[in-house]
This record gives C-alpha cells, structure tokens and sequence, in this order.
C-alpha cells in the first residue's frame, strides 16, 4: 500500500521529517520560502495531509483546492490560520499544539515585563551608543516589578504559568477571563478575578494572553489605553491584531504607558513605524514559544497529531471533532 503523501509547509527540524517520512511521502520546504495562497493550492492537490505553521493561512479556497486533504495539524497553539469552519465542512481534522509551549512562553512574557520595567533595551543601545559617561543616581530610572499589581487578561494555560511565576515577585495578581478559575487555583497562584475595566486601572504590568479571533480584535483600543494606569507596562505575546498597535504608538509617544512588550504585531512581520522610533518599547519576532525544546516538542507534537490523523485514530489535538470519522 503506498503510503498517505503530505506537505510540510515550512522549515522543520530534521528528526521531524526523519519521524514523518516513517509514515508518509513528505513534500518538503527546508528551503522555508513561503508559499502563499498559490503555492499551497498547487502543492496541496495532491495532500492527504499538511503540517502547517501560523504563516499559512488555510482558507476556505486552499481548502477547496485539495480534494485529497484529511488532516491540518498546526505547529502552533493558536491556530486563528485555519478556518475551522471551512476544514470542518469538507470533512479536514484540524489540530494544534497546546501544552508544550505554556512553560517557554510564560518565561518569554516575563522575559518582556523585565526589559520592559527596567528599560534594557533602550540602556543596552545607550551603552553600546558609547554614550555612557559614567554612574550617576538618577539615571536609566526604571519601576520596580516586586510588589507591583500584575494583571493578566486571558488566563489559559499560559496565563497562569505567567501568574505562578508572580509568586516569587510579591505581586499581587489580577485577572480577567471568561470564567474564574476555580478557588483552589485562585488560591495557589493567589489571583483574583476582576472585571476587564478594574484590571485595566489597575494593572501597572498588563499581559495579554488571549487568543486571536474576530471578537478578539482591538481587544486593547484606544479608549482601553485611555483606562489603564498612567505608567503602567502592556506586554503582549498572544497575536498580533489584538492590540490595535496605532493606539498603543500613540500612548507610548505620549508617556501614558511607561513602556510595552511586544512578541507579536499587527500584520506581522510588518511592524508599524511608530514602535521603531519610540525608546520605550521592546520588540522581539514572535519567539514566544522559541526554545530549542519546544519548537522541537511542537513540531513533533504536530507530526504525532498527523500520523494518528492519517492512520485513522483519533489525534490527541483534534479542535474539530466532527471532521473525525472513526473506520468501520
Ligand atoms: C505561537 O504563536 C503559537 O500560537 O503557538
């Protein structure tokens, strides 16, 4: 029997292709060029399935255009790339990656409200400016992050990784979810449920932890801005287009918020101007989950979800069940 033919739409590492090809005739792209809406219909033609990352979008016409098609599955968490609908309707499991990569982007979230709170990056281009004269007490002045009011808005698995880590800076911590977490977690992590305004006046360090969709758009406008604390930090590494990222140039040009994080743009990797020649912003290319470890546990996640898909079991990542048909 010839084995099932797909696509890996990007760069992955080698044990990962070594662990498909056990399985599957693999049309690679190590070369990483992207393929765009074009290149995926034409490779896709003939796919029984794809292991795609969150630059390929597979829309409703991708999907059309692969008849053979039965299983998407995302190296990524967030899979606001697929049309979940459309896959669903034409019968295509679709999986993501969640789990693996809570931990790495917790630190990254950290890693951005740290530089933030203490301006490193400004400081460092200073220093390597050869502008630095010598010590002086009033200089680089930051804010300190221990004892400060941490709000997190989206508390899935990455926002209480993000959460646990406060315990060990005396914060206190905020949040803002759909649904509370239950008391015993409330209690570990010792965060409080507020309404989505009380945690935007309140947080001097805000981290967004949402997924993008339509009703996630803008989440964080201008009149959001307008009600956090003066000073405070936004830092996001959910997805681009969750911020309107006009806005937050703005605020951060004015001085309102003291400073901001960013993983993650507004039609990336675009990033807009505004952000470039303000001091007072970090940006980072959407490294969130960028460790070794867990882009490898990622990919290889994706991969398992791909060979359970295509041999007909159920794949342990499955966002559509009703694109799962069990065999007779
Ligand atoms: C990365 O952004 C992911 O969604 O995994």
């Amino acid at each position: 029997m010839s084995k099932p033919r797909i696509l890996v739409t990007r760069q992955v590492f080698p044990e990962v292709l070594e662990r498909l090809r056990q399985h599957f005739e693999v049309d690679d792209n190590q070369d990483d060029a992207l393929l765009g809406a074009e290149g995926l219909k034409a490779r896709l033609a003939d796919k029984d399935g794809a292991l795609t990352a969150l630059t390929e979008p597979v829309t409703a016409e991708v999907i059309a255009a692969a008849p053979h098609l039965r299983a998407v599955c995302n190296i990524a968490v967030g899979y606001n790339n697929l049309d979940i609908p459309a896959l669903t309707k034409a019968g295509v499991m679709a999986t993501n990656t969640p789990g693996v990569l809570d931990e790495t982007t917790a630190d990254l979230a950290w890693a951005l409200l740290m530089a933030s709170a203490r301006r490193l990056p400004a400081s460092e281009r200073w220093l390597r400016d050869g502008q630095w004269q010598g010590w002086q007490l009033i200089q680089w002045l930051g804010a300190d992050v221990h004892g400060a009011t941490l709000g997190i808005l989206g508390m899935g698995r990455i926002g209480q990784a993000v959460a646990r880590r406060a315990l060990g800076f005396d914060m206190k911590v905020i949040y803002h979810n759909r649904t509370h977490l239950s008391p015993e977690k409330e209690a570990e992590y010792q965060a409080a449920w507020v309404d989505k305004e009380t945690l935007l006046r309140e947080s001097d360090f805000l981290v967004l932890l949402l997924p993008y969709s339509a009703q996630t758009h803008h989440t964080i406008g201008a009149p959001e801005l307008a009600l956090m604390k003066p000073g405070a930090h936004l830092i996001n590494v959910a997805r681009g287009g969750i911020v309107d990222d006009s806005a937050l140039v703005a605020a951060l040009r004015e001085g309102r918020l003291a400073g901001a994080g960013m993983d993650v743009f507004e039609g990336e990797p675009k990033i807009h101007p505004g952000f470039l020649g303000l001091d007072n912003v970090v940006l980072t290319p959407h490294i969130g989950s960028s460790s070794k470890a867990t882009r490898m546990a990622m990919a290889m996640t994706a991969a398992d979800n791909l060979i359970a898909a295509l041999s007909g079991r159920r794949p342990p990542n499955l966002l559509n069940p009703d694109a799962y048909k069990e065999l007779p």
